[in-house]
């Protein structure tokens, strides 16, 4: 079948450009229930949002339209066997997590990951060893986990089965990602990797390679994130056509039994896309757009990463990121994140000229006067490697109390400090609070970063464990 050809879209288009009557689930009714003002845009957004009505294939068991569509992303991924995601990476990270870690087996895992990996080895109740990624000395930026960091780690833990990896960074960096899996390979471990902003890089021979071509054996991707698909579309990719059979009972768990045609369409369509865009050179745009941007803005404004998809931009003085990020707003300028030193921004895949003029333009202006200093400053490095078993956060079977902030230093967290975005947990229950993290979550706090926490954190307290 052609790369380019759009199954499962087509046959929801086909359908809605019948005038079907619905006499079924969804309750909107193609979009004609409510109406009103907005009937106009319910109507348009709502059109193909369909149940498995004949001839539409079922998400768990798929056989037709959602097969072929699966196929041809796995055609195109060269992988065994791609599925489709309806909730996320978080949704394939919980699967694969599931399918792959067993209680008794300790797992070696990259302490910068998503909190929805620390959400599945919580739930599992596996223990842990997390390994630390290297930072960058210029940036500050994580690089992932360093061949060195991991030859140690499985040295020292022969037993472990299982690698959890994330990459590409959020900030696009990926380190030295294809030497790591290929190391783990080599010694029979499981890799799996968590690769959510990462489903355009097979695009173009320009982007970093993925962890996928790398050789690793289960890789999960927001194409949301990074493709033009709809919010909460993501694939989960095998590398052996068997493990299908391992993780497709762990998505019928964790997905629902409703799963969103309009979602899985937008999945069909974002991997048409994305096999046609390879002829563009996208990879090669965006450097191009880099380097202009670089050589118009102010000196040390643009912080060097791997992925161009990715812009990383230092704030001007006096500003925060996290500051510059509303300035930027004021302009109509909407950047993915911010912390304290940068901005982050998400650039179009295929970046067209005009378009890219106008963006560069924009940004070049945003700049105009400013001025931008390099800072050092302390980042929230974790311990080399801790072995843990991850504590179920919120169902602790020892006393907590709440404690102040500035007298928790060195007692045991009780549950995860997950500043967001990135949603990477910065305190895990169970770890040992140290002066130099909580400095971190001081001054994101006090400069208006968000937590994923209750109101206690904000209000600069803690949940620790009591001291018996
Ligand atoms: C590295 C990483 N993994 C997983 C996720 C979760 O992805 P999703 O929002 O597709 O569920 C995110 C979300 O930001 C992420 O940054």
């Amino acid at each position: 079948m052609n790369t380019k050809s759009t199954p499962l879209l087509d046959h929801l288009v086909h359908h809605a450009d019948t005038d079907p009557i619905s006499l079924h689930v969804p309750g909107h009714k193609n979009g004609k229930l409510p109406k009103g003002i907005y009937q106009e845009y319910y109507e348009t957004i709502m059109r193909l949002d369909q149940t498995e009505l004949p001839g539409f294939d079922d998400l768990h068991a798929p056989s037709g339209v959602i097969q072929q569509a699966e196929k041809l992303t796995a055609e195109h991924y060269q992988t065994g066997a791609s599925m489709f995601l309806v909730g996320g990476s978080t949704v394939g990270n919980l699967a694969m997590l599931s399918a792959f870690c067993r209680p008794s087996v300790p797992v070696i895992v990259q302490r910068d990951v998503h909190q929805s990996i620390i959400h599945g080895l919580e739930m599992i109740g596996v223990e842990v060893v997390f390994v630390s990624p290297t930072f960058d000395e210029q940036t500050g930026l994580s690089k992932g986990v360093s061949l060195h960091t991991l030859v140690s780690a499985i040295d020292a833990y022969k037993e472990a089965e299982v690698i959890v990896l994330s990459s590409p960074s959020y900030f696009g960096n990926v380190g030295e990602i294809q030497r790591v899996v290929q190391y783990a390979k080599m010694n029979d471990k499981r890799v799996l990797v968590d690769e959510a902003h990462g489903a355009h890089l097979h695009s173009d021979e320009q982007f970093p390679l993925s962890s996928l071509e790398a050789g690793a054996d289960v890789v999960v991707q927001s194409a949301h994130k990074t493709l033009p698909a709809l919010t909460m579309g993501a694939y989960l990719h095998v590398k052996n056509k068997d493990d299908e059979q391992r993780i497709r009972p762990w998505l019928r768990r964790f997905q629902s039994s409703s799963p969103s045609y309009v979602i899985m369409a937008s999945l069909d369509a974002a991997r048409a896309y994305v096999a046609e865009v390879r002829s563009n050179e996208p990879a090669k745009r965006l450097w191009a757009f880099h380097d202009e941007l670089k050589a118009r803005l102010p000196k040390d404004t643009y912080v060097p990463n791997e992925d161009p998809l990715k812009l990383v931009l230092r704030a001007p003085e006096p500003y925060t990121g996290l500051q510059w990020e509303k300035v930027l707003q004021k302009q109509q300028i909407y950047v993915e994140l911010s912390n304290h030193d940068y901005v982050l921004l998400f650039l179009p895949l295929l970046l067209e000229d005009e378009e890219a003029i106008d963006l560069k333009t924009r940004i070049v202006d945003a700049y105009a006067g400013q001025r931008v200093m390099i800072k050092k400053r302390q980042l929230p490095h974790y311990p080399a490697y801790t072995r843990a078993t991850i504590e179920k956060a919120f169902l602790v079977d020892y006393e907590v109390e709440l404690c102040s902030m500035e007298t928790s230093a060195g007692k045991v967290i009780a549950e995860n400090i997950v500043p967001y975005p990135p949603g990477i947990p910065l305190f895990i229950a169970g770890e040992t609070i140290d002066v130099r993290r909580l400095h971190y979550l001081s001054e994101w706090m006090a400069q208006g970063g968000k937590l994923q926490n209750e109101e206690h954190v904000r209000n600069g307290q803690v949940l620790v464990r009591k001291s018996r």
